[in-house]
């Protein structure tokens, strides 16, 4: 693996899958991943272990992470294998399959929390808390994740003082990152700054911080290049730009990781991944969807 600059978190086998309605054979999934891993990237999310009726898509993660690849990769500590977990009853599955990292999520609004987890925005960090405390226990490492942190499609704007309070309680309770996730996809350049430095100014230390961006309208790319510039180094994005949550109407994918590739590598700034590869990756993903490739640099570099 080649030294990266900035490290690119590949969410695309969980918020890449988790909102499309057909079903897709585990063993897709497993070979996504599979080519995924051989691009470069130094972090994969490999599913999440929720209520299968909250996310029907996502019902065959005991199954997918039972296969003999995936138990092969999680040996393999080179690269990381998050999986995204609610609850103790997560956890405790994601533990006996031999889970290493785990992913705990929380809102900082009322209104998506509810939605999402079926809790308050309190009621979700102390679930989180029980989780933290349990995985830490077990030796795992643990990713943490807040939502909405421009705007809730139930709530409206959100206030960068909730978000910077959520953001200190996931580094707290044990998280060794927290992902800033602008779930609805409207935040902007300027937004992103603005809220950087107000968590900047609120004691979070940036180098604790990656930015999880959903593409509604357009400045997914944007956002990470703001946030690169106020020093955040971790970014999450799906191939051929899938994504999107069901409990959040309206958004639309993530950032592309072909997009977010090609940004970083015309700076000089080193991702790790082969692009082409990754462009090769994305392009099958579409095909196997039967969707339109999401990502413009993948479908550019597909059609040369
Ligand atoms: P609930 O109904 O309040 O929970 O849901 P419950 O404890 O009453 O359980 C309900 C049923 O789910 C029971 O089954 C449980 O056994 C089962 P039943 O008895 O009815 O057959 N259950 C589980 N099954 C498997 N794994 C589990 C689990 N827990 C309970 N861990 C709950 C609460 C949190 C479980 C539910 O609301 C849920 O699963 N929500 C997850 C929703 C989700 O995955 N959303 C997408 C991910 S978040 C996201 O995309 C945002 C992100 O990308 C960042 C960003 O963009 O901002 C991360
Ligand atoms: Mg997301």
């Amino acid at each position: 693996t080649r030294k990266a600059d900035v490290r690119i978190v590949e969410v695309g086998p969980r918020d890449g899958l988790q909102n499309i309605k057909a079903a897709i054979p585990t063993s897709v999934k497993v070979e996504l991943i599979s080519r995924l891993r051989k691009t470069g990237l130094g972090t994969i999310e490999l599913t999440s272990m929720v209520s299968p009726k909250a996310v029907p898509q996502l019902a065959d993660a005991r199954q997918l992470l039972s296969t003999r690849e995936i138990q092969e990769f999680l040996q393999n500590e080179q690269i990381g294998h998050p999986v995204l977990v609610p609850n103790m009853k997560g956890l405790e599955r994601a533990l006996e399959l031999g889970v290493q990292e785990v992913a705990v999520f929380v809102s900082a609004s009322e209104g998506f929390s509810r939605a999402n987890i079926n809790c308050s925005v309190d009621e979700g960090l102390a679930r989180s808390r029980q989780v933290a405390q349990k995985a830490l226990e077990a030796g795992l490492t643990m990713r943490g994740y807040v939502s909405c942190i421009f705007a809730c499609p139930f709530d409206g704007q959100i206030s960068p003082e909730t978000v910077s309070r959520v953001v200190n309680d996931l580094l707290d309770m044990g998280c060794y990152e927290v992902s800033l996730g602008d779930t609805l996809g409207v935040g902007t350049a300027v937004g992103v700054k603005s809220l950087l430095r107000h968590l900047q100014d609120s004691g979070v230390p940036i180098d604790r911080l990656a930015g999880h961006f959903h593409d509604t309208y357009g400045q997914a790319v944007s956002n990470v290049w703001a946030a690169y510039e106020c020093g955040v180094r971790v970014f999450d994005s799906s191939v051929a730009g899938l994504g999107g949550c069901p409990y959040c109407p309206g958004a639309k994918g993530n950032a592309a990781t072909e997009d977010v590739v090609f940004l970083f590598d015309r700076a000089g700034i080193e991702t790790g991944v082969d692009l082409d590869q990754l462009a090769v990756v994305g392009a099958w993903i579409s095909a196997q969807l039967a969707m339109p490739n999401g990502s413009r640099a993948g479908a550019a570099l597909a059609a040369k």
